[in-house]
């Protein structure tokens, strides 16, 4: 099996060329200036962007959340994902309190398994680390899960302690691996619920009304105190706010190993989502909550100045009717989460690249090189170079699509709605490529349930990104 991909204009992170890319088998094995090579495929992609596959470091297929499970399992998320340019995707696996961590990685491998089409790695969310299971984290790095979700959120689901990240973070820095973290005080978060629900503030707005923006800064700061005291290096999850942003920056300045992550819905969407007709707000309903509108702008400043590292989705999807409406009534209710993995590439293109925001490569850093290098894929993934694995994309970076539930071309989640409903995007993953196979062909799906492949992840390099 053998693929060329002609005339297109290769942009890398830090590269911009015209040459032609040769695939043997999975592999990219040649590039260079009109490539006599004969291939079973040929694609011209003149006009086009040749980059890397995107990778998500953040999704929740098959999740159970929220008395729910999120809406997309592995084989409809990958296939979305591959649909909007992403070939890579780092999901979570998740430890029932008082169970090894062993058995949830288990558990998401078999959810895994026979059903991705493109390659996809774990995470392990930590619930429960008495000393005794400390030890697991190090088996765990050997089996190529390198990276560890906390949460500081959801008291009495997925919250721990001080101590526990104390541990976690600890066992993390000797082995070499990265500390993922959910930074927001929950347990004020939950008093300030309290409040509201019993003076009757039920509707989907109080989500973000009892979530105050200095208590994700107070997440980030704590995080990055126990972080450098354990000496291991972090990552923010999904950062929403100019406030828990100006903690990582302080932090970077100061030289500490602190990374952060936003997400497109903090990037294109604001508090006044919640406000909707009716119930409609819910659909919105994610952890941290929506922001105020003047925040975007600062998180893409952080995103074009290098305080922040990446853009994954959080993909977290549930249906409006039948999911969120069990929060009908009650916003404490409504299952936390919006799908987004299919229209991360051409949101960020077309609010970066197209809105001149950030540049051809700073693209490729936020979307796919840089979770290559903090979660141990690089250069295996994340780059367009001889010896990586062939996960490319011919980017369209003129088509212009309507993100709609609607249309066939931007919506294959297994979701009820979507969350940009009606923008309108410039940049279209037009041919996708999973490891030297075509897995999507201008909106024509060619990929395999099954052919994606479990990603062993090294760890951390030590240096900071
Ligand atoms: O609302 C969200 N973000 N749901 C998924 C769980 C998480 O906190 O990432
Ligand atoms: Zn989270
Ligand atoms: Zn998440």
């Amino acid at each position: 099996m053998s693929l060329l991909i002609k005339n297109g204009r290769i942009i890398t992170a830090v590269d911009d060329y015209q040459a032609d890319i040769y695939c043997e088998a999975e592999t990219i094995t040649t590039i260079g200036k009109d490539l006599k090579l004969d291939a079973d495929t040929v694609i011209d992609a003149k006009g086009r962007l040749v980059i890397p596959g995107g990778i998500d470091p953040h999704t929740h297929f098959d999740m159970p959340f929220g008395g729910t499970t999120s809406a997309d399992d592995f084989e409809t998320g990958t296939r979305a994902a591959a649909f909007g340019g992403t070939t890579t995707i780092i999901d979570f696996a998740i430890q029932a309190k008082g169970d090894s961590t062993f058995k949830a990685l288990d558990t998401w491998h078999e959810k895994a398994r026979g059903k991705a089409s493109i390659d996809y790695g774990f995470h392990m969310i930590i619930t429960d680390l008495p000393d005794e299971r400390v030890p697991e984290m190090s088996k765990l790095a050997e089996e190529g899960v390198t990276s560890y979700k906390l949460f500081m959120a959801y008291p009495g689901v997925l919250y721990v302690d001080d101590g526990t990240l104390f541990r976690a973070f600890r066992k993390a820095g000797e082995d070499g691996t990265v500390i993922c973290m959910h930074a927001e005080n929950g347990i004020v978060i939950d008093e300030i619920v309290k409040t509201a629900r019993a003076a009757g503030n039920l509707a989907p707005k109080y989500h973000a009304l009892t979530r105050p923006t200095r208590m994700e800064a107070e997440g980030v700061y704590r995080a990055i105190a126990i972080a450098e005291v354990a000496k291991v290096p972090l990552y923010i999850v999904h950062l929403s706010s100019s406030d828990a942003l100006e903690e990582v920056k302080r932090a970077r300045d100061r030289g500490n190993s602190v990374h952060a992550e936003t997400c497109p819905q903090y990037l294109f969407l604001d508090q006044s989502y919640y406000e909707k007709e009716g119930f409609e707000g819910a659909k919105y309903v994610m952890t941290p909550a929506l922001r105020e509108k003047w925040n975007q702008e600062e998180l893409w400043k952080g995103l074009r100045m290098n305080d922040l590292q990446a853009v994954s989705t959080d993909h977290c999807p549930f249906c409006f009717k039948g999911q969120k409406e069990l929060g009908l009534g009650d916003f404490g209710k409504i299952p936390n989460g919006a799908p987004g993995v299919e229209n991360r590439m051409s949101l960020i293109f077309n609010g970066g690249v197209a809105q001149k925001r950030i540049s051809l490569n700073r693209f490729v850093q936020l979307t796919s090189t840089n979770a290559a290098k903090m979660f141990g894929l690089f250069p295996r993934k994340g780059t367009v170079a001889v010896g990586s694995d062939a996960d490319l994309v011919v980017f369209d970076p003129d088509r212009t699509e309507t993100l709609s539930i609607n249309n066939p071309l931007t919506h294959h989640m297994r979701v009820d709605y979507n969350t940009y409903e009606g923008f309108q995007v410039k940049g279209y993953s037009e041919v996708v490529v999973s490891r030297g196979k075509i897995v999507c062909d201008k909106g024509q799906w060619k990929g395999k349930s099954g052919a994606g492949k479990f990603l062993k992840r090294d760890r951390h390099s030590g240096f900071n990104l």
